[in-house]
């Protein structure tokens, strides 16, 4: 089985979510690219139900073995998707995605790869679905120095949503940054 380990990403996302959220009343937390389940599963003592998610077979099949080993909360629910694709509205988003730009013939892995075979980019697609969303209240992304941004905020801007820098952590080989994305209620595109 081939799943992400959590590393200083997931690590670094993690101490944010149990900070920000420690005081926050959330029904319905969306864990995109769920991988091991480790964000899931902080969030599930934070929220009323989780949903952890991930295209990946792989990764859905260790967090199932880990729901049959009574090691996954029971309040998390395991659903294997394309972004939030599968569902109408949650409170929180979360995804800590790939960021790692694939080289020319070089093979492709979907844990840490940002652009896919078919020449997309999972910054950019992963914000046409969440624009697709009927209601969310906060989506907390993780970029790195290594991130290619341009497509995520030509995304955001043209459905009307802002980001907001939340926390940046500097490590000896790259730089981390948690985003939280909201829709914008200036914007002419939610006016209407
Ligand atoms: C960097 S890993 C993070 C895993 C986990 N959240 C962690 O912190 O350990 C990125 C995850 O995103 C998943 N992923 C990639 N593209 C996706 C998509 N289109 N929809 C949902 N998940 C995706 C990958 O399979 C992988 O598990």
């Amino acid at each position: 089985m081939h799943v992400y380990q959590p590393r200083e990403d997931s690590f670094f996302m993690l101490e944010f979510l149990e900070k920000k959220l420690e005081k926050c009343e959330i029904n319905t937390a969306i864990d995109v690219g769920s991988g091991s389940g480790i964000l899931a599963e902080v969030l599930s003592s934070m929220t009323k139900h989780v949903v952890a998610s991930d295209i990946s077979r792989d990764a859905i099949r260790l967090l199932k073995e880990k729901r049959k080993k009574g090691s996954l909360p029971s309040n998390v629910s395991i659903v294997l998707g394309n972004f939030v694709d599968f569902i109408k509205e949650a409170d929180i988003v979360v995804f800590n995605p790939p960021y790692l730009w694939r080289e020319n013939g070089e093979k492709f892995d979907v844990t840490i790869h940002q652009n896919t075979p078919n020449g997309e980019d999972v910054l950019k697609k992963f914000a046409e679905s969440l624009a697709r969303l009927r209601r969310f209240c906060a989506a907390y992304l993780l970029i790195s120095s290594y991130s290619v941004d341009e497509g995520l905020r030509a995304t955001l801007n043209a459905h009307g949503m802002k980001w907001k820098l939340m926390e940046r952590r500097r490590l000896f080989f790259e730089e981390l940054k948690i985003l939280e994305i909201k829709r914008d209620k200036n914007s002419e595109s939610n006016k209407k």
